[in-house]
């Protein structure tokens, strides 16, 4: 810098070789105002630093992590009551049974759910003892209660491949939510009701038992191959019941389990619509 009054002849040289010198000095082996050894020392200094560091995040991360249970949620809701759905998934049950297009996209959300239930796959689960908590704490891998399709009757797929769709009385698949370590009390069912008709309705199995051997429920880890108990509905329409909106309600009944909450319009319970036409 202050070699700027510099004689006319070196005036060319001299910037480039004060700009190379700041890379690289010759004179005192300097790479970028640095020396090698001192170079060195700051690489070793942040590797030791950044790996402090990481050792660090570690080791919290590794603390926390002992502090779950991998087949426990640690914060999970309150209330320990479950939700009710419906398959097909859908809260409008409306098609014209005269038209197939209509109906195929319920039929294919049963039968698709109904795959797992099949009763080739579920002979491989255990046939557990009815009305009977399946309590398993003590063993790592849970074992499966058996839910076989057919017992869902004429809601199975199996004597109907239209679910009822196609003579106009369509079937309804009523499930609880899963939840871990939930044992009902009582003896659970499910009761649908039209309201303002009096209208048929049939349960896939009798009643809408929700058997107690179902529970508790121990986890997607821990309890691998789990199915849920279903209950299905027939709803039996007649000649005259056609081209009529009804509200279908279902509740479960008979346990513990909440059914009526203000604030939670799922909880234990469930209302969809349903409108046949021919
Ligand atoms: C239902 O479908 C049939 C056949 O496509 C048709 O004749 C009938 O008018 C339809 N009904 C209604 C209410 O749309
Ligand atoms: C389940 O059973 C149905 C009807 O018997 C069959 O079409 C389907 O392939 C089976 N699915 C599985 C996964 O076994
Ligand atoms: C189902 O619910 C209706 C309406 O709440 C009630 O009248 C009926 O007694 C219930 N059925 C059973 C079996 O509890």
């Amino acid at each position: 810098m202050s070699k700027k009054e510099a004689k006319p002849g070196e005036e060319k040289a001299e910037p480039e070789s004060s700009w190379k010198h700041l890379i690289y000095n010759p004179n005192t082996g300097e790479f970028v105002g640095r020396t090698a050894s001192s170079w060195g020392l700051i690489l070793l200094f942040y590797l030791v630093f950044y790996g402090f560091l990481a050792g660090m995040f570690t080791l919290t991360m590794w603390a926390m992590l002992q502090t779950l249970d991998e087949n426990v949620p640690k914060y999970s809701d309150r209330v320990a009551s479950p939700g009710l759905v419906i398959r097909p998934k859908s809260m409008e049950i409306v098609y014209n049974r005269s038209d197939p297009s209509q109906y195929q996209e319920f039929v294919q959300h049963l039968e698709t759910l109904l795959q797992q239930y099949n009763d080739t796959e579920q002979v491989k689960n255990e046939l557990c003892l009815a009305g009977q908590y399946y309590e398993q704490d003590g063993s790592e891998q849970k074992k499966v209660c058996q839910f076989r399709r057919s017992s869902l009757g004429l809601c199975s797929g199996l004597q109907d491949s239209s679910f009822g769709y196609r003579e106009g009385r369509p079937c309804v698949i009523v499930k609880l939510n899963r939840i871990i370590g939930l044992k009902p009390a009582g003896d659970p069912f499910i009761n649908c009701t039209v309201k303002g008709e009096n209208l048929l309705t049939q349960y896939f199995p009798q009643e809408g038992r929700i058997d107690r051997m179902y529970f508790p429920y121990y986890g997607k880890k821990a309890h691998e191959g789990y199915v849920q108990p279903l209950v299905a509905l027939k709803l039996l329409l007649r000649k005259e019941d056609y081209s009529k909106d009804l509200t279908v309600e279902c509740r479960v009944e008979g346990s513990n389990l909440k059914n009526n909450d203000d604030r939670d319009k799922f909880l234990g319970r469930v209302t969809f619509r349903v409108l046949v036409t021919e």
